[in-house]
């Protein structure tokens, strides 16, 4: 039930902290371990390739868990769109594991993969919210996202949590594997679920650079660079599918490779940057599209913050800033479709699952 709030979406973007909390629980023994199936940790171990596989917002997320798998657990990783990869099946590796990402279990594009590399008979890992789903079924094993219901078609907690579990699993996955990391997962989203706690606060401030930026204009873009690229790609999916304003998120370097023909005066650009080793280059592509008239804002993260920038984010490890940096794009999303009375929780044309191809 909705309770008090006007809209499951934003019901949904307020329960972020809650679940990171509650994956921390369920995921954490009593002697402070990591908590995840042994065959699970075997099958990681066991891998000398990772293939994910979803659509949309997984997707994204499971763009974000690249990242994780190969810089702390050191197995090499591709993410495919589901409704791609069997057209286009890469070559595959000796000892490929499959590893779905859906929120509902129930994508049928995912779907028709699975059945397929089981066929093959490649072993396949699950992460759903709905561990009795389709996908969670006739996968050999299932990590649980625990982020409750989501009843908004975008989607929102669904994406932190897999975020979260990606992160939790590649840890798990390095430690089995003996490989140190100074880096301890339940201590590092302690900090986030507070910091989440900090932006959902924030919502009026929000709303009002939405009206500052997204006001009124037919198109917006999202550029980051390294991670905050991953995150802007689903800025510009939430964005366009619940206000209808058609944007696109794309690599700060590849402005000048064609993109930059498109800003004209007023262009709203929404820029992140949270992390330290690409900051000078946004801000370069910042000062870019502004001199080509671009309506730009910079969302960055404390400590490489500069003075004008739009939002400033609290700080938090730089592996996980999509789950921080997200919650801005989130709720820009919902006071842009809020503003022009669009259904924000049913959008046109859109249903909560795919279940056809
Ligand atoms: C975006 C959105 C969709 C889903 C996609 C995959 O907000 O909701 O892009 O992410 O249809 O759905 P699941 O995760 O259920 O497989």
């Amino acid at each position: 039930e909705k309770g008090t709030y006007p809209h499951f979406m934003l019901k949904e973007i307020d329960e972020q902290p809650i679940v990171m909390r509650k994956i921390m629980k369920e995921y954490q023994n009593d002697n402070n371990d990591l908590k995840l199936d042994a065959t699970i940790r075997q099958a990681m171990k066991a891998a000398d390739r990772i293939y994910i596989i979803a659509a949309g917002t997984s997707y994204h997320a499971g763009l974000v868990g690249k990242e994780f798998i190969e810089k702390l657990a050191k197995i090499p990783v591709e993410v495919h769109v589901a409704s791609e990869f069997s057209y286009n099946m890469p070559l595959l590796s000796e000892k490929p594991l499959f590893v779905f990402i859906s929120q509902s279990g129930e994508t049928a594009d995912s779907r028709a993969v699975l059945v397929k590399i089981k066929e093959m008979g490649h072993p396949a890992l699950t992460i759903t919210n709905v561990p009795g789903s389709t996908l969670s079924r006739e996968a050999d094993y299932t990590l649980h996202l625990h982020a409750g219901p989501e009843i908004a078609v975008a989607s929102t907690k669904a994406y932190t949590a897999q975020i979260a579990v990606l992160a939790i699993l590649a840890v798990d996955t390095a430690r089995a594997k003996g490989i140190e990391l100074d880096f301890d997962p339940m201590q590092e989203l302690a900090i986030v679920a507070n910091a989440m706690e900090v932006l959902t606060a924030q919502k009026e401030t929000i709303e009002q650079i939405t009206r500052n930026y997204l006001a009124t204009t037919r198109n917006a873009f999202f550029i980051g660079r390294s991670t905050d690229f991953n995150v802007s790609l689903e800025g510009a999916l939430k964005l366009k599918e619940i206000s209808y304003i058609q944007a696109e998120g794309f690599a700060g370097g590849e402005l000048k490779h064609g993109t930059i023909a498109l800003i004209e005066k007023g262009t709203p650009v929404i820029a992140l940057a949270t992390q330290e080793n690409v900051n000078y280059s946004i801000r370069g592509n910042v000062q870019e599209v502004v001199a080509r008239g671009a309506n730009a804002m910079v969302i960055s993260m404390k400590g490489l913050e500069q003075d004008d920038d739009a939002f400033v984010l609290p700080q938090v490890h730089e592996l996980l800033t999509p789950l921080v940096s997200v919650v801005p794009l989130q709720l820009l999303a919902y006071y842009a479709a809020l503003h022009r009375d669009c259904d924000v929780d049913k959008p046109r044309n859109l249903a909560k699952s795919v279940t056809v191809e």
